[in-house]
């Protein structure tokens, strides 16, 4: 199959967009991230443009490629009269020999926005993976954010999944209510816990989420490897019986809150998730907020029975090459 016959709309080439240099725009793109993302951005976000801010000042210091900087290297920007006005990061993740690249930072200046800017700087990127071999293409975006959310719709993107994010802080009192009992985690529980937490961390997702499956796992090479720096874990079981219903990591963190997981049969409608989470707030350091990511419109009410809220909820979002490439779409 030729490149040719992807449908994708050629993005117009104006003077105004060019490749993101590292070198020269990142000062600027963490300013426009910070306006345009003000309403939402979090302490991890505002770390991240600390982040970029302090990379900046390496100015033409900064290798081309920094190896271990957590800052966009790949990109697009958007420049009215010499100012950087509209931006697009083009992350990518390199994971058992596979490259996905994830679209970020997608920002526009207020008073240059519906002018079909994020448009063109998002038809570039995708020309350039498509330049590039195709590689998956995905993006996030929040549920609440209709014109972005319309913005990628009408470009092709294909929604695939809604992830929410939970925040809460354990809770000395937290009642584990009747039901299940609830005990530390076992070694045979693994396997089965492995199972569900690969079915709602399916790998589409885990190349985005501080998940490794290793770390979780019981036994000495995971205990050998936390010595090493690796993050520390938890772990608790939910028990009917001796029948396992539902699992719970968790893992310490650098960032604002840790870690938890949660893991239950998919067939279960009521797994009991308020009486792990509320095991997990009675051993918990009360000083460590906690995040957890679950799939949308799930487990609500053991999230806020646990007193978790939500924080936003992301609809995941991936270029359908594969469909542009079937030739019944080409001709
Ligand atoms: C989202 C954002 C990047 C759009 O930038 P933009 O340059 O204004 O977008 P465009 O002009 O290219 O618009 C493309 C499409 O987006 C949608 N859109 C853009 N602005 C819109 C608005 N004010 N109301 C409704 N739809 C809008 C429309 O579908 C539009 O197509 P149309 O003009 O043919 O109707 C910009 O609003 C922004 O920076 N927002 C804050 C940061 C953000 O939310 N980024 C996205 C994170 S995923």
């Amino acid at each position: 199959m030729s490149a040719h016959a992807v449908h994708l709309p050629t993005p117009h080439h104006p003077a105004n967009l060019r490749p993101f240099d590292i070198r020269r725009d990142l000062l600027a793109v963490a300013d426009l991230v910070e306006l345009c993302f003000a309403p939402t951005l979090d302490s991890d976000g505002y770390q991240y443009i600390r982040q970029m801010r302090q990379a900046a000042r390496a100015g033409r210091w900064l290798p081309a490629q920094p190896a271990d900087l957590d800052a966009p290297l790949m990109g697009m920007v958007w420049v009215e009269g010499g100012v950087l006005v509209g931006n697009l990061s083009l992350i990518p993740q390199h994971l058992g020999g596979k490259t996905r690249y994830l679209i970020a930072n997608v920002a526009v200046h207020p008073r240059y926005q519906r002018r079909g800017i994020a448009r063109q700087l998002t038809l570039a990127a995708l020309e350039d993976v498509r330049a590039r071999g195709r590689a998956e293409t995905w993006l996030q975006v929040d549920q609440n954010n209709q014109v972005a959310v319309d913005l990628y719709r009408g470009l092709g993107f294909v929604e695939r999944m809604r992830r929410t994010s939970w925040r809460g802080w354990p809770q000395a009192n937290a009642a584990a209510g009747g039901g299940p009992r609830v005990r530390k985690r076992q070694p045979q529980d693994w396997s089965r816990q492995q199972a569900w937490l690969d079915n709602i961390y399916p790998r589409d997702l885990r190349w985005q989420l501080p998940l490794k499956m290793n770390a979780l796992r019981p036994g000495w090479q995971a205990q050998l490897q936390r010595l090493f720096g690796t993050p520390r874990s938890l772990h608790w079981s939910a028990l009917d019986g001796d029948g396992l219903r539902a699992t719970l990591s968790w893992q310490s963190s650098t960032l604002e809150a840790d870690r938890l997981w949660l893991a239950a049969d998919p067939l279960d409608a009521q797994p009991p998730l308020a009486q792990l989470l509320a095991a997990a707030s009675r051993q918990l350091r009360r000083d460590r907020k906690l995040a957890l990511n679950y799939p949308a419109g799930l487990a609500h009410e053991a999230m806020q029975a646990a007193g978790f809220s939500a924080l936003r909820t992301l609809i995941w979002m991936r270029y359908p090459w594969e469909v542009l490439l079937d030739p019944a779409h080409t001709r």
